[in-house]
Order: C-alpha cells, then sequence, then structure tokens
C-alpha cells in the first residue's frame, strides 16, 4: 500500500528540480501522476522515468500563465480520471537579479504572473473538482524568500509572500469543502534553478563559507529537492488530515539562526 494509492496528483513544473523528485516520489506512492510543464521534452523524460518504475504518468505541455490552456488541460484530467485529487503548485521563475532601482516592469509583471497568478489560477480550475468530490489538497510551494529577503529578487519575495498570505485565505475558503491548503517553504536547495548567469549559487567560495563552514545554515549543507518531496508527500496524504493554512519550512534550520 503506498501512501497515495490510486490519488490523481497533479504538479506543476515538473520537468526538473523539486517538479520531478515530488512527482517521482508521488508515483512511488502509488498516485497517478499527471505533470503540468511547459518543456515537453523535460516532462516526457520524468513521464519515462516513472513509466521504467512501474508508476503511472501523463504529462501536459503548457505555461501554466495560459488560462485557457491550463483549463483544458484540467478538463482532460477529470475527462480521464475522473476526479483530482491533489495540486502541488511548484511552477516559478528565478528573476533576474535587479533592486527596485534597476528591475524593470515588465520583469515584476512576469514573475508575478508565473509565481503567483498562476497559483491561483490552477486553485481556481481544481477547487470546484475538489469542493464536488468534498476533499483535496493544495499544496504551493514558497519559499523562505517569502519572508527573508536576499535584496535584488523583489518580485520574487512578493510573489512567495502572496502565496502564504494566500494559503491562509484559501484554507478558511475551502475548509467547509474538506480541501487542506497548506505550504512547503524550501531554503536553499540545489536545482537547475539556483544557477545564475551559469554559476550554481551554493558552490560560490562566499557562499560555502557563510552558510556552510560557518554554519549559517545549521545543519551544514545545502537541501536536494529529494529532501523536500517528502513533506510535500506527507501534506497530501491521510497522515495530513487536520492541518490547513500551515506553511512547513523545509530550510536545513537556515530561518532558526540569525
Ligand atoms: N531552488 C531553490 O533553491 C528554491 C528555493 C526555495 C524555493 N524554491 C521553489 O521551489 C519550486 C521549484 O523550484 P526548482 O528549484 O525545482 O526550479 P527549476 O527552475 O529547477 O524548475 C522549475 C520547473 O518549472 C517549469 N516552469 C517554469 N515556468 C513555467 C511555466 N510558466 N509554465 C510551466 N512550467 C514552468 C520549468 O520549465 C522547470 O521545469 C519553485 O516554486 C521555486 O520557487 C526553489
Amino acid at each position: 500500500m503506498g501512501l497515495l494509492d490510486g490519488r490523481v496528483c497533479i504538479v506543476t513544473g515538473a520537468g526538473q528540480g523539486l517538479g520531478r523528485s515530488v512527482s517521482l516520489e508521488m508515483a512511488v506512492e502509488g498516485a497517478i501522476t499527471v505533470l503540468i510543464e511547459r518543456n515537453a521534452e523535460a516532462a516526457q523524460r520524468v513521464c519515462d522515468e516513472i513509466g521504467a518504475a512501474d508508476g503511472r504518468a501523463v504529462r501536459y505541455s503548457l505555461d501554466v500563465t495560459d488560462y485557457d490552456a491550463y483549463a483544458e488541460a484540467v478538463a482532460g484530467v477529470v475527462q480521464e480520471f475522473g476526479r483530482i485529487d491533489v495540486l502541488v503548485n511548484n511552477a516559478a521563475i528565478n528573476p533576474k537579479p535587479a533592486t527596485i532601482l534597476t528591475d524593470t516592469l515588465e520583469d515584476w509583471r512576469r514573475t508575478i504572473a508565473v509565481n503567483l497568478e498562476a497559483v491561483y489560477m490552477g486553485s481556481k480550475l481544481v477547487a470546484p473538482h475538489m469542493a464536488k468530490q468534498n476533499s483535496g489538497r493544495i499544496i504551493h510551494i514558497a519559499s523562505i524568500q517569502g519572508f527573508a529577503s536576499s535584496g535584488d529578487v523583489g518580485s520574487y519575495n512578493a510573489a512567495k509572500g502572496g502565496i502564504l498570505a494566500y494559503t491562509k485565505s484559501m484554507a478558511v475558503e475551502l475548509g467547509r469543502y474538506n480541501i487542506l491548503v497548506n505550504s512547503v517553504a524550501p531554503g536553499f536547495m540545489v536545482t537547475p534553478m539556483s544557477v545564475i548567469n551559469g554559476v550554481d549559487e551554493t558552490t560560490t567560495p562566499d557562499f560555502v563559507d557563510w552558510y556552510i563552514t560557518r554554519r549559517k545554515i545549521p545543519l551544514g549543507r545545502s537541501g536536494l529537492p529529494e529532501d523536500v518531496s517528502g513533506t510535500v508527500v506527507f501534506l497530501a496524504s491521510d497522515y495530513c488530515r487536520y492541518m490547513t493554512g500551515q506553511l512547513l519550512v523545509v530550510d536545513g534550520g537556515l530561518m532558526s539562526t540569525f
């Protein structure tokens, strides 16, 4: 028996990094995993990995900011599987490092569109189906950047902070339908997103000195996607049934020190 046997679980941004890891782990736990990803080849690779491990996965290639395409995909999932049990709002982008003095309105809008508005859109599309079933889980991937700032990604901070507030609102709005809404805030994770201008920010001498050697991260290492995906599976499973509107921080202890 898996923790998610037969559950239909949608994961956005499932082609690499945390989304890939969550998809693989959900499939191992018996879920029918639905990958929503703008990069079709990457999504297919993850589908193949899941298939090779005797799991079930389907993919939809779309940009989560395209509401009509997203709606069509959700309708397709309901038609094929008859229900939607879990949505993991994971897809996000990292804006070019800049401050309010140097960023552009265009970059701000794109980050908010992908990292916040698409979270609303996906949730809006699945919630009516979950309400009809009187059950569902919506899990947002936020970030520690939702409540503390590195000082050069304001639109990302604003989007992730918005997710934290919206988690509370959605939990209150949807509780009567037995839909649980929670967030996970990873700290530094080693994924393709951590590569900025060709440099993996978790390997620079300054990063290693401050976060690892001097233990700003008390556990003394950056996170891997696999360190975070189990928390997402927990929130999707029956082990989590009386918790909603909450944030779980998975950061190796980073936010516990100063
Ligand atoms: N990497 C980190 O250090 C870190 C830290 C904290 C939080 N997070 C959060 O974790 C989540 C996953 O991050 P990651 O590091 O795995 O990122 P990543 O960049 O490695 O992967 C993101 C995936 O989302 C897809 N995607 C991006 N925009 C999309 C769109 N508009 N439509 C459809 N798919 C889209 C990309 O193609 C990619 O496959 C994100 O919400 C991110 O903000 C990451």
